[in-house]
């Protein structure tokens, strides 16, 4: 694991969105995972920067995301539809039919999942996969239990995730109740891990994340033992790492 700790904000997502940017450069037809939240706003308005000075090309590249929420509709201001298009996919070339997000709002959300999944498999392994994590140790939207899932699958959220994400809406009964989420499994097998993790507020799930138990009440923490993570922290949520 490589662990990289920022004093600002700038530097950090300037760090982030360059291995973003070179992996997409450095692989012919480079499989991108996505995460939505606060976490990668500024990252991708540095990749967006970049690809406005005309330093890179998404044509070739293939992009699924983490996770959606179910029965909001996709042109939702909240929905990761909305997000994706807001902070990344109306600015850069990536062509639509390449960009995938799971479909919350399916008649048959256990076989979006299964389509979802195929999808992944038939685009190959994901090059990199980018990552937040919740307060409660959440990766993608795999909340802490006592088993966790391999593949895309319906979630219940926990509460806690609720109650943070209430932020992005009017008010907490708005916060979608259940999400489609990549399991476990599919996030493992990509053959680079990129966690960022900004703030003080997650300076405990931090060090609980990568210098804790490895143990499914704390999902991230999985993540021990992927051969290929960085870690690009702000010094804040850097602060409890021994
Ligand atoms: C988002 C996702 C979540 C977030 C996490 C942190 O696609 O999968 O795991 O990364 O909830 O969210 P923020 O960045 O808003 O603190």
């Amino acid at each position: 694991m490589n662990i990289l700790t920022f004093d600002s904000d700038s530097k950090l997502n300037e760090a982030a969105a360059g291995i973003i940017i070179g992996t997409v450069q450095t692989t012919p037809r480079a499989v991108l995972g996505l995460a939505t939240g606060g976490t990668p706003v500024g990252i991708y308005k540095e990749v967006v920067r970049e690809y406005d000075r005309g330093m890179i090309s998404f044509r070739n590249a293939i992009s699924f995301n983490l996770d959606e929420y179910v029965n909001i509709p996709s042109d939702h201001p909240e929905s990761y539809h909305s997000y994706m298009n807001q902070h990344l996919f109306s600015h850069i070339d990536l062509p639509a039919a390449q960009c995938h997000i799971p479909d919350g709002n399916a008649a048959d959300p256990d076989a979006e999942c299964r389509r979802f999944d195929a999808l992944i498999e038939q685009a190959g392994q994901i090059d990199l996969q980018l990552l937040g994590l919740g307060h409660n140790g959440h990766i993608g939207f795999n909340e802490p239990a006592h088993a966790l899932i391999r593949g895309t699958h319906v979630v219940e959220l926990a509460e806690e995730t609720r109650e943070a994400n209430a932020r992005f809406f009017d008010s907490i009964d708005e916060v979608p109740k259940q999400a489609l989420t990549m399991g476990v499994g599919t996030i493992l097998k990509a053959k680079k891990i990129m966690l960022v993790v900004k703030g003080a507020d997650k300076a405990d799930i931090v060090a609980r994340a990568l210098q804790g138990p490895i143990t499914t009440d704390c999902p991230a923490s999985l993540l021990q033992t992927h051969p290929h993570l960085i870690v690009l922290l702000d010094a804040p949520a850097a602060s409890k790492l021994k």
